[in-house]
């Protein structure tokens, strides 16, 4: 299990313990999250999973794909430099602790 702490738009912390392998989006969605839609279930086709994810952490993530990154254009909150979309994330150990916060709005 990989824990991600997500902080919600009212500022809640939420950690979650996410199965190996699974998104971010998954482990949000599943563990009760608010403040993360994932409409499109994960093929990267809707961007209602916006996250930002803590700037000092950023370099151990995969880079975005191109599909991410044309995707990101679309987010209903502001676009950051830190933003990705959390279904295009998987939970690896590495990541273990990782605070992810999530938009004011997802629509
Ligand atoms: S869940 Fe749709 S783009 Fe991530």
């Amino acid at each position: 299990m990989v824990n991600i702490v997500f902080i919600e738009p009212t500022g809640a912390k939420m950690p979650v313990n996410i199965n190996e392998g699974w998104s971010l989006m998954q482990g949000a969605t599943t563990g009760g999250v608010d403040g993360i839609l994932g409409e499109c279930g994960g093929s990267c086709a809707c961007a209602t999973c916006h996250c930002y994810v803590d700037e000092s952490r950023l370099g151990e993530l995969p880079e975005a794909s191109e599909s991410e990154l044309e995707m990101l254009e679309n987010v209903a909150a502001e676009r950051r430099s830190n933003s990705r979309l959390a279904c295009q994330i998987k939970a690896v150990n590495a990541l273990d602790g990782l605070i992810v916060t999530l938009p004011d709005t997802q629509e």
